[in-house]
């Protein structure tokens, strides 16, 4: 049997679009790309979604926003130390700097008790991950970024459908930025997008997304419709070659749109199947708990069923390479749990951090893994997991 880490799911919606699409010979950014984020914004529960190319992007655009909203650049983000690289590259690109804190190992996230500690007179915003889909701590993020007056963006990448305390992750911040990479729960093959409530923000997004240029508006007359533009000479100069700020190149195109709305049609389909799988799972996956652990869903949310991660315990007598390597052989993809950005990321040595200032993240990132639960996976793939981690077990615990 093979399992794969993510799927990508072509629906016939999709298919229609891409040909009528192609036909029209109008691909670049347009009115299905407005569809998608209205779509999105309707899903999850805010005014605005604004599209860009990726979820690396939609993290550094949000921050990017804030230099609209008294941010200075080299300003300081609080990130977990514990995160795919892409939520600390996201903070360098936008131009300011990372400020690490250390994750809880049982829920992945930051941890909130760590956060005041991490605060400077530069601190501009906290920027939590839901890693693998399990809402951060957010009512005691949210009441320290009251204290000190901090902006609050979501890392949603991977938590598309988790719920916290009866409001959807995604809208508990100033803004969220999700991935729409293809194992993702919706992908538009590759993509992001950025949800939230305040329109002067969504504007800025869709200025800095299109090279930071003066053109902003929510539904773009030029593109959508090839229609006469009103504003077009407001500054003395075509608005589109007016630059208001430092923007990036990161619009998402007519094609990914339509694999985005095709997969957006089956959301709760792709949704239930994947919460299933993470669900039967985590019951089964209890018995090796000598050996192995995961997170916990507790009473008040709902973990966005992106992945299932596994950590080995400590004094384990096998490591979490030889269980990957062995999980492979039987045609089981793995992924690391990531690994702690400031300390095991080599990139980021010039920051001068020390290995041991992050012994959370850290020990995840020595020995923590994760599967893929997607929606082409059923109870056959998830006992065939359940199956060949017991087989392990029995030969090297
Ligand atoms: C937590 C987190 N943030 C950001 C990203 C970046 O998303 P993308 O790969 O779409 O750039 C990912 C990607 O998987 C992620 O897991």
């Amino acid at each position: 049997m093979k399992i794969p880490f993510g799927t990508l799911t072509v629906t016939q919606k999709s298919k229609d679009l891409i040909k009528e699409i192609l036909d029209s010979n109008r691909l670049s950014s347009g009115r299905y790309v407005r569809l998608l984020e209205r779509k999105f914004a309707e899903i999850t529960g805010t005014k605005e979604a604004v599209a860009v190319s990726s979820g690396t992007d939609a993290d550094a655009l949000a921050l990017a926003a804030l230099y609209d909203f008294g941010a200075k650049r080299k300003d300081e983000i609080i990130i977990p130390a514990l995160s795919f690289v892409a939520t600390g590259n996201a903070v360098l690109h936008a131009g300011f700097t990372p400020r690490f804190v250390d994750i809880d190992k049982n829920t992945l996230n930051i941890d909130p008790a760590k956060i005041e500690a991490a605060i400077t007179e530069k601190t501009r915003a906290i920027m939590p991950v839901h890693l693998m889909g399990k809402p951060a701590e957010m009512d005691a993020i949210n009441a320290i970024a009251k204290k000190y007056n901090l902006f609050v963006i979501e890392d949603a990448a991977e938590a598309h459908g988790a719920v916290y305390k009866e409001r959807k992750v995604g809208t508990l911040g100033t803004m969220a930025a999700y991935s729409l990479y293809v194992a993702h729960i919706i992908t538009t093959v590759e993509g992001g997008i950025i949800t939230t409530n305040n329109e002067d923000l969504a504007e800025v997004l869709r200025s800095l997304r299109s090279h930071g240029r003066a053109c902003k508006c929510k539904s773009c007359v030029l593109n959508t419709t090839s229609g006469y533009c009103e504003k077009r000479f407001k500054y003395d100069k075509d608005i589109r070659f007016f630059f208001e700020r430092i923007g990036y190149s990161s619009k998402m195109n007519e094609l990914e749109a339509a694999i985005g709305l095709g997969n957006l049609e089956i959301y709760d389909e792709i949704l239930q199947r994947r919460r299933n799988n993470l669900m039967y799972i985590m019951s089964r996956f209890k018995k090796f708990s000598s050996y192995l652990t995961t997170f916990e869903e507790l009473p008040y949310e709902k973990i966005g069923p992106h992945a299932f991660p596994f950590i080995v315990r400590e004094g384990a007598k096998f490591t979490r390479n030889e269980l990957a390597d062995f999980l492979e052989k039987n045609g089981i993809d793995t992924r690391d749990l990531f690994s702690s950005i400031p300390t095991q990321c080599p990139g980021y040595e010039f920051l001068g951090y020390k290995p041991g200032d992050f012994p959370n993240a850290e020990y995840i990132g020595n020995n923590g893994l994760h599967i893929g639960i997607h929606q082409d996976m059923g109870k056959e793939e998830c006992d065939y997991f359940i199956d060949k981690v017991e087989e392990f077990l029995m030969r090297h615990a």
